[in-house]
């Protein structure tokens, strides 16, 4: 019998990708999203590029009784816990919100899958945890920090996990710590939202390259760097979602969880980015150099191989895969959007 899996927040980017990836490899998905950062037509592109009816709950993951619900509703296997807000900006002005939604929000998933005897849970982590210091490239035993709300919901979601683990042993739980996710499904159907300005570096190239923006900010070109800009570990959105699948499997087959980068091991710098973005776009990219971001790094790129190890993980997209499909992305939900 296939197995059911409950996506939280499984509109949005990497939920939506990893939704592909899963009907691919044979689960039954249902979807709890609340819509506030998915566009309300993800179920039907979804349809479209399995050809397979979409199963949605239009939920939110801090309403308890409505994740009850699920759980009654549907004989659910296992979690991916997606469903989290994620910008770094945002989060230093809504600290309160942040960790209502992402550490409440784990809280509540987690005791509703209790009661539901539901113990396998994905978790959607993040290489923030690793703060700005890190010895690279980064292994799963670095020292963790955090610096900004953001990064301290995801540490304390983290810690929340190992408690809860421990005092448990018939949870058993994939942490994935995700470098920078970019790129697009090559169909054009799914991306990254574009709405609003960007805070992200591919987005905003992105924008830059259609016209939308007139000019990218690089933030810093005296870092301790090969060309003095940021140098960043962006794994394709597509091998990510694969990641998901492998966690899921491992999980099911090993029946003991794991913490585990999901990163290429290589990094790009700002203006290799921009570079290969032109190329992939025929474009002209202008930019600027700007003063260095507070509390950027100058250089995080993953160790893969404990991932490579416990889950047979292995990106498979460089940095032209990721940058082609996002441009298809952006001629595309442009196009929609007019
Ligand atoms: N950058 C620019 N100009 C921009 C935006 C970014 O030069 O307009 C530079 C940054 O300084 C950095 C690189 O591009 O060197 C990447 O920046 P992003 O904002 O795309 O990504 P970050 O590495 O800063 O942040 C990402 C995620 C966070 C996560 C963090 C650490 O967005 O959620 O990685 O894992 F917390």
């Amino acid at each position: 019998m296939k197995h059911r899996v409950l996506l939280t927040g499984g509109a949005g980017y990497i939920g939506s990708h990893t939704y592909v990836a899963l009907v691919d490899a044979g689960y039954d998905v249902v979807i709890l999203d609340n819509f506030s950062n998915a566009a309300e037509d993800v179920p039907k592109r979804l349809k479209d590029l399995t050809g397979q009816d979409t199963t949605v709950v239009k939920a939110d993951v801090l309403d308890r009784a409505a994740l009850d619900r699920v759980f009654k509703g549907h004989k659910i296997d296992a979690v991916i816990h997606f469903a989290a807000y994620k910008s770094v900006a945002e989060s230093v002005r809504k600290p309160l919100a942040y960790m209502q939604n992402n550490v409440v929000g784990l809280i509540n998933l987690m005791q509703a899958m209790d009661d539901a005897e539901v113990r396998r849970l994905v978790f959607s982590s993040s290489a923030t945890v690793y703060g700005a210091h890190a010895e690279l490239p980064i292994r799963e035993d670095a020292a963790l920090s955090y610096a900004n709300p953001y990064g301290h919901s995801k540490l304390i979601c983290e810690q929340i996990i190992e408690e809860t683990i421990a005092s448990d042993p018939r949870w058993s739980v994939g942490v994935l710590r995700y470098f920078n996710p970019v790129g697009a499904h090559p169909s054009g159907l799914i991306g990254e939202d574009p709405a609003g300005v960007p805070d992200n570096l591919m987005p905003y190239v992105a924008k830059v390259a259609a016209g939308e923006l007139p000019v990218l900010s690089v933030f810093g070109d005296d870092y301790p760097t090969p060309d003095g800009t940021g140098v960043r570990d962006y794994i394709h959105v597509f091998d990510l979602a694969q990641g998901h699948v492998q966690s899921l499997n491992a999980l099911e087959r090993d029946g003991t969880g794991h913490i585990v980068n999901l990163g290429t091991g290589r990094g790009y710098s700002v203006l290799e980015l921009i570079a290969t973005y032109a190329r992939a776009s025929n474009r002209d990219i202008p930019y600027k150099i700007a003063p260095r971001r507070e509390g950027d790094a100058a250089s995080s790129y993953a160790d893969p191989s404990l991932a490579k190890a416990v889950l047979g993980f292995e990106a498979q997209y460089d940095l032209f895969d990721m940058c082609r499909t996002s441009w298809v992305w952006m001629q595309t939900s442009t196009q929609t959007a007019d």
